[in-house]
């Protein structure tokens, strides 16, 4: 973000950056890589410089690598170009993916090479971003000025681990044979664990995620190699861009509002998505929505079993997100049956999920596992009470409601099981506090104003950087 994004990876890698730059400050000199995607606009391209250009071998193919650059909030940000890897329309998913980010990982170090400023930490993200760390370690340590640098590596889910057959070690990944003890687990290459091997320290998104893998629960498999390496092995929670995730400013949104005005700047939102949407325009009605990759991980099948029960009491529902081809006809079929009180937009647009946080008035995040989780902070900064299970990075970020002498404690609804009753349950427990005018202006005004920004979250990296 802003350059070329598919989900949370993207916001995450668009701020944290920033962030890590703004705490350093003067001594801080962060920079980052990413491949020239034809997702990249004119407008982008139009503001970098050509820093270099070389050839680069890769096993037996030599390819042309070209670095540009440009500055942005003090972070250095350079793009692979290669026509032929990254001009396509995916950014990912496609057939030679462990080609594309083999090449573009070792172009990072190629390009180091040729620079006279060298990193003290190589901080590499997820699958795509393993192989760095993996070349650094096997074949670049006796590079001059890189025998010192230490690795961080990132894991933002590890359902995607960049599996492969052993048979292209060597052809596509340049790896030695000798290598295929580091490279292989579970009888596949497996560039997530190698990763996971060679770098000084090893971290995920939430810290209840980390235990979670640890425990074997959601590891995919990863788990015995984790706690292998659990001494390098911790959770740090990603946080929000307050700019651009800000109700007071956001310029994708109809009416304006801060945690003090938000009942009423709401209930405007509200007013113009129905429009805009064709539902009934009215602002006491509480309008339940879900934005998210339909993924059956999300939690879509807890869903899709209670729509319906849910549809019966007077509420809307907003539906944003494309993705598995049965929950998309599933939601369309919903709204067919229920067309004065639900709407299904299978689309990924950004604009209009801002407008859906600020409209809605409650937001359900039901994820089977959820390693970080972005949308729940979001929700709770444009005061949509977010409803979640306790799972990964919703547990560490949301606390149960709770109504005590006067006092409310707690930012959210959250339930345990990974049970349809129990999300009906609390979702129509959030509705009813909503519905208290009182208690909802002073539930709205907490969550708000939970701390979901990366300030912590970026000291946190500076720690382990420092650490190591
Ligand atoms: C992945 C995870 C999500 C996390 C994001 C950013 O998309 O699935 O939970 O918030 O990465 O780290």
């Amino acid at each position: 973000m802003p350059f070329a994004a598919t989900g949370g990876l993207g916001d995450v890698l668009g701020s944290l950056p920033a962030a890590i730059k703004a705490e350093l400050g003067e001594e801080g000199d962060v920079r980052a890589v990413m491949p020239l995607y034809s997702a990249v606009s004119d407008a982008w391209r139009a503001k970098m410089t050509k820093v270099m250009e070389f050839d680069m071998w890769l096993s037996w193919r030599n390819q042309y690598c070209g670095v540009y650059s440009l500055v942005k909030d003090g972070v250095t940000f350079y793009f692979i170009d290669n026509e032929y890897y990254f001009r396509r329309k995916a950014l990912y998913g496609e057939y030679d993916d462990g080609e594309r980010y083999a090449y573009f990982c070792k172009a990072v170090l190629e390009m180091l090479c040729r620079m006279d400023w060298k990193p003290d930490v190589l901080h590499a993200h997820d699958w795509q971003g393993a192989m760095s760390i993996v070349y650094l370690c096997r074949k670049y340590r006796l590079v001059e000025g890189f025998y010192g640098i230490k690795t961080v590596y990132t894991i933002h889910n590890i359902e995607y681990q960049g599996k492969y057959d052993t048979n292209i070690l060597s052809d596509v990944f340049e790896m030695d044979w000798a290598d295929m003890g580091l490279m292989e687990y579970g009888g596949c290459i497996n560039l997530m664990k190698a990763a996971i091997v060679c770098a000084d320290r090893v971290n995920t998104v939430s810290p209840r995620y980390a235990e979670e893998l640890l425990g074997g629960e959601n590891a995919h498999g990863l788990s015995h190699i984790l706690n292998v390496y659990a001494y390098k092995f911790s959770g740090i929670l990603n946080g929000i861009d307050y700019e651009y995730y800000n109700p007071h400013s956001d310029p994708a949104i109809v009416e304006k509002y801060n945690s003090t005005t938000a009942v009423e700047g709401k209930t405007v939102n509200k007013l113009a998505l129905q429009k805009a949407t064709g539902l009934p325009e009215r602002g006491d009605v509480p309008m339940v929505a879900l934005i998210t990759r339909l993924a059956t991980h999300k939690g879509l099948d807890l869903v899709a079993e209670v729509a319906a029960s849910l549809l019966r009491e007077d509420i809307q529902l907003v539906v944003l997100g494309k993705g598995e081809e049965k929950y998309e006809r599933f939601f369309l079929e919903l709204e067919a049956r229920f067309p004065d009180k639900m709407k299904a937009l299978i689309q990924y647009d950004r604009d209009l999920s801002k407008r859906i946080y600020a409209a809605a008035d409650v937001f359900m995040m039901p994820s089977k596992s959820e390693p970080c989780g972005l949308a729940q902070m979001i929700a709770s900064h444009y005061g949509t009470f977010p409803v979640v299970r306790e799972t990964g990075g919703l547990y560490d970020s949301i606390k149960g409601y709770w109504y005590h002498d006067g006092i409310i404690e707690g930012n959210g609804f959250t339930f345990a099981n990974y049970s349809a009753d129990e999300l009906y349950e609390r979702t129509l427990a959030a509705v009813a506090v909503w519905r208290d005018a009182d208690i909802r202006a002073r539930f709205t005004e907490k969550i708000m104003t939970t701390d979901f920004s990366w300030n912590a979250s970026a000291n946190r990296y500076i720690d382990l950087y420092a650490g190591i």
